[in-house]
């Protein structure tokens, strides 16, 4: 909810506002199962909305998309009467979302090309050596300079091949790449196609400006990400959602400070973007969240514990909500202490006691100043959401989906001239021009063979002529029809070359 153009999260001693100037700073929603974070997602969603700023949300339990329908004032009214909000200041209202999913059944579809995703994302998603990922690399440029266009897996196992047949060529300019290691990769390739992964490649590719809409009224749409399916295979998830943060710091155009950001992207389960990921990946990540803030976009990690988040990214998250933490072991003693000492203490309570005893929809929160400072720790309640909690069923979110302004620019995937079939003109023009070079080789060594039997044959009239001419008149007759004959012959066999010279 909107105040005084800031955005009220909670309430406890004191109002607890983000700062629209600082949304950019990045955020973080922790806490265990169940006490609240998506509703705290919710409830910020709604709010930058109204404030005319998208928000693109990864929907993975499905329990986002009810931000279309009004809330039912029964359900929050006592909670609003704790937190000291008249009612009557609090309308129920339903906001405008669009759909997506990458498998198209829950929204539009979103894709992307093989080159736009890169090489080096595309190497984690295959789960390629060091080796194998340089031949990737190799692979990728050589397409660019070929001006040959990725977009599907099709296309990149053809230019695989491809570059494997060329090697040889290839050695000076690009690299050694091994029979080996770009047999690897084809069966890496043919894996992730058998797993589902070729799903998000294709086209028409995603224009994220598609994210950055606002409705007529001027509020930003809630972009709902449907990702319950795509969740399940926890490797094509963080990938994808690392390369729409990739595409959007790519592709948009440098900020500074705003009033307020141009999107603000919300990662559940944002444990799953560092599981497992190599240094380099997550460095890339810290370098990508550092550096995109100063484009406009906000990005709010959700995930149960700080602790899953790298340090270096933690660091960089200025906007926090901490919800109740449970310590029944050591080692979660252990990381509640370290979650409370990322605040600023406030005297009035002990902040590590306090995130073991808060209620579901409470939390611990610390917010930037206007000079960007983390305000001290303050114990709040959360607001309720303005839109209903709880799903919608499928029958009113494919009507959402029909109904929306984008409904048929992505819906039909489209099949474009792209690497595999300038691979595949490429051969048949080599096949062709090898085709046409046997074939004049053919018809040169016919003609040599005929020009050699006309020679012979010459000779042999002369030879003949020669004796006649010594021995009778009628010899003379005879001897002049098979010259001429021979000459006749001779043009023939000419004309058959010269047939053969303007071919060429
Ligand atoms: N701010 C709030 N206002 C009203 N109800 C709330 C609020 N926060 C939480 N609740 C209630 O608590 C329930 C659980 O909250 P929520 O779904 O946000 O938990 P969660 O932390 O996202 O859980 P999980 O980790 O399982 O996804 C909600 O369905 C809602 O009924
Ligand atoms: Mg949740």
């Amino acid at each position: 909810m909107l105040k005084d153009g800031r955005i009220l999260v909670g309430k406890g001693e004191k109002e607890a506002f983000i700062l629209p100037q600082m949304a950019n700073r990045h955020g973080l929603i922790a806490g265990a199962t169940g006490t609240g974070k998506t509703i705290t997602l919710k409830v910020m969603a709604e709010s930058f909305s109204s404030l005319g700023v998208p928000v693109f949300l990864a929907d993975v339990k499905g329990d986002l998309g009810a931000c279309v329908k009004a809330g039912d004032m029964s359900v929050i009214e006592k909670r609003l009467e704790s937190i000291g909000i008249d009612p009557e200041e609090f309308p129920m209202r339903s906001f405008p979302v669009c759909f997506w999913d990458v498998f198209s059944e829950g929204g539009h579809p979103v894709r992307t090309t093989v080159s736009d995703m890169g090489s080096t994302l595309l190497a984690r998603l295959l789960g390629l050596t060091e080796a194998q990922t340089g031949v990737l690399a190799i692979v990728f440029r050589l397409a660019d300079d070929k001006g040959w266009l990725l977009t599907d897996l099709k296309d990149l196992r053809a230019m695989v091949a491809y570059t494997a047949d060329h090697a040889s060529e290839l050695l000076n300019d690009y690299g050694n790449v091994s029979r080996q290691s770009a047999g690897a990769v084809q069966r890496a390739l043919l894996q992730l196609e058998d797993a589902g992964g070729d799903i998000f490649f294709g086209e028409p590719a995603i224009d994220i400006h598609d994210w950055m809409r606002r409705d007529e009224d001027g509020r930003g749409y809630i972009n709902v990400f449907h990702c319950a399916k795509l969740f399940r295979s926890p490797l094509l998830y963080s990938t994808f959602m690392l390369w729409l943060l990739a595409e959007l710091f790519e592709e948009l155009p440098e900020e500074g400070d705003l009033e307020k950001p141009k999107l603000v992207f919300f990662f559940d389960e944002a444990h799953l973007l560092f599981n497992g990921a190599p240094k380099a990946l997550k460095e890339n990540i810290e370098q990508v969240v550092k550096l995109i803030r100063s484009k406009g976009v906000g990005v709010y990690f959700i995930t149960q514990q700080p602790s899953d988040i790298p340090d270096p990214i933690l660091a960089q998250l200025g906007n926090r909500v901490q919800h109740a933490l449970r310590a029944y072991t050591p080692a979660e003693q252990k990381a509640i202490r370290a979650a409370a000492q990322t605040f600023r203490e406030n005297p009035a309570f002990d902040t590590e006691e306090a995130i073991t005893s808060l209620g579901t929809g409470e939390a611990v929160v610390s917010f930037l100043d206007e000079k960007g400072r983390p305000t001290v720790a303050e114990r709040v309640t959360i607001l309720p959401p303005q839109s209903m909690m709880g799903t919608i069923d499928d029958e009113r979110r494919r009507a959402e989906i029909e109904a929306s302004d984008l409904y048929g620019r992505y819906d039909t995937a489209a099949d474009n001239e792209s690497a595999y079939e300038q691979i595949t003109a490429d051969k048949l023009r080599i096949e062709e021009e090898k085709a046409e070079e046997k074939k004049k080789e053919e018809e040169a060594k016919a003609a040599a063979k005929a020009e050699k039997e006309r020679e012979k044959k010459e000779k042999e009239a002369e030879k003949k002529k020669n004796s006649r001419k010594k021995n009778s008149a009628l010899g003379k007759v005879a001897g002049s029809t098979a010259t001429s004959i021979g000459r006749e012959l001779g043009r023939t066999i000419f004309r058959g070359i010269l047939n053969i010279l303007k071919r060429k």
